[in-house]
C-alpha cells in the first residue's frame, strides 16, 4: 500500500467517505527516560505503570497495524531502550513486514546491544541531541554526560550501517548555536536533521517562558537554516518544524488529524496526537479492546477532526483547508479555549497577535527555572498553579 491508498471496512459507515490508510505508528513502549527535557511530549500526568503492553501485545498491534497498511513503526517513548524486551518487540515489527526507525536518547545504549538490534533488523537510528555544549546538554536534559556518549552513540550507528538522523529541539537556550549542531550532524555522517523548534503542549507549554526564543533569533535560525539546506544538499537533508507563534499560517499538526499516523501509548491508548487526551468530549480507545482498524476507522477521536466538516470560518471557506487541515487542535484548545477553533498560529484567527504577543513578551523576560519532566511530577505542577 502506498501513502495515497484509501481504506473503507466492508459494511462500515466511517463519518469520512475516504479514509487514508495511516503510513506511521508511533509506539510509545514506555514513559520511563533518564532524561527530563522540560519540552517533552508526554503528558503531564504520566505514571509509571505496571500495566505496559508486552511485547506479545505490540507483535499484535504491529501486525493489525501492517494490515490496515501502516508502512513505518517509530519505536518511542520515553526512552524505548529502557525496555529489557526491546529485541522481542524489535522481532515482531520486523516479522510484521514494518519499516523500523529506534528514536532514542542513545544514553543507555551499549554498542553490543545497538549490534544486536541492527541484526534484528532495525532499519533506522533517530538520535535526539540536546545541544553541542556538553554542560548547557546536561542542563537542559536534566542528565549528567549525554554529549559525549551520544557523539559514541552516532559513531556506532553508522559504523554499523544504519541510516541516521540527527534531531534536535530549538529553544532560546540553544537557538545560537544552531550552526554548530548542524555541523554537529554532518560531522557524525547523519543523512538527516531534523531541526525541530519547540512545539508548546504538554510539558512545553508548562515551561514557555524558560523555552521561548525571541522573533529575531528564530528569524536568524530560519536564514541560517535555509543558507545551510542549500549549501548540504546532496549530504544532508533538513526537515524543519516552525515555531509556532512567529508563523503566519499553521503546520498540518500530525499531517492533518486521522490522516498519516497513530500513536499508542505505553498502555494500549490510541490517539490521533499525543496531546489530545485534554480534549474535552474525546473518547479515547484501547487496543486491548478493540481492533486497531475499528479504532483508526469508526474511532470516535479519530472522526472528531478529521477532514473539513468540523471547521468553523475562518478554515471552513480557507483554500488552505485541505493544505494544513486548520493547523493543531491542542494548541487552538489551549489558547482560545476551543479546540475546533483556528489555530492561533494562523494570522486569520482573531487570536494570532496576541499569541504572538505573549511569546514576544516571555522572550523578552528572563527565563524561569525549568519544570522538569518527572513521572509522578503532576501533582507537583499542579500545586505550583
Ligand atoms: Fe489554515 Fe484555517 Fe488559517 Fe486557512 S484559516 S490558513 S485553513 S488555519
Ligand atoms: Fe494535538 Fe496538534 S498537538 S493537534
Amino acid at each position: 500500500m502506498t501513502e495515497t491508498t484509501h481504506i473503507a471496512e466492508e459494511g462500515a459507515a466511517p463519518a469520512c467517505e475516504l479514509i487514508r490508510a495511516p503510513l506511521g505508528l508511533l509506539a510509545e513502549l514506555t514513559y520511563r527516560c533518564p532524561l527530563q527535557c522540560p519540552y517533552c511530549s508526554n503528558p503531564l500526568n504520566m505514571e509509571k505503570s505496571p500495566a505496559e503492553l508486552t511485547a506479545g501485545e505490540w507483535g499484535d498491534v504491529f501486525q493489525q497495524a501492517a494490515r490496515l497498511g501502516v508502512l513505518q513503526v517509530h519505536l518511542s517513548g520515553g526512552e524505548p531502550c529502557l525496555r529489557p524486551d526491546l529485541e522481542d518487540i524489535l522481532k515482531h515489527a520486523v516479522a510484521a513486514g514494518l519499516y523500523t526507525n529506534l528514536i532514542t536518547s542513545g544514553v543507555t545504549l551499549t554498542r553490543d546491544r545497538l549490534e544486536g538490534l541492527a541484526a534484528l533488523g532495525l532499519d533506522h537510528v533517530q538520535l535526539s541531541v540536546q545541544d553541542v555544549d556538553p554542560e548547557a546538554a546536561d542542563i537542559i536534559s536534566g542528565y549528567k554526560g549525554g554529549a559525549p556518549k551520544k557523539r559514541e552513540v552516532a559513531r556506532w550507528v553508522r559504523e554499523l550501517g544504519l541510516p541516521l538522523t540527527i534531531n534536535v529541539v530549538v529553544h532560546r537556550h540553544n537557538i545560537e548555536r544552531l550552526p554548530a549542531m548542524i555541523d554537529y550532524a554532518v560531522e557524525v555522517g547523519a543523512g538527516r536533521i531534523e531541526v525541530a523548534h519547540t512545539q508548546y503542549y504538554a510539558w512545553a507549554l508548562k515551561n514557555r517562558a524558560a523555552l521561548i526564543p525571541t522573533r529575531e533569533q528564530f528569524k536568524r535560525s530560519v536564514e541560517i537554516t535555509n543558507e545551510a539546506r542549500e549549501r548540504l544538499k546532496g549530504i544532508i537533508v533538513f526537515d524543519v518544524v516552525a515555531h509556532d507563534h512567529y508563523a503566519v499560517r499553521p503546520k498540518p499538526c500530525m499531517g492533518g488529524w486521522g490522516r498519516n499516523l497513530i500513536d499508542i501509548t505505553p498502555t494500549g491508548k490510541v490517539l490521533p496526537c499525543h496531546a489530545c487526551e485534554g480534549i474535552p468530549g474525546i473518547e479515547i480507545d484501547n487496543v486491548r479492546t478493540k481492533p486497531l482498524a475499528d479504532i483508526w476507522i469508526k474511532g470516535q477521536s479519530f472522526n472528531m477532526f478529521r477532514g473539513t466538516s468540523w471547521m468553523k470560518e475562518p478554515c471552513k471557506s480557507c483554500e488552505r483547508r485541505e493544505i494544513d487541515w486548520g493547523g493543531c487542535h491542542c494548541q487552538a484548545l489551549s489558547m482560545t479555549g476551543d479546540a475546533c477553533a483556528t489555530d492561533p498560529a494562523c494570522e486569520l484567527s482573531a487570536f494570532h497577535k496576541d499569541f504572538a504577543k505573549l511569546a514576544e513578551d516571555e522572550a523578552a523576560a528572563p527565563p524561569p527555572p525549568f519544570i522538569y519532566r518527572r513521572i509522578g511530577a503532576y501533582t507537583e505542577v499542579k500545586a505550583a498553579e
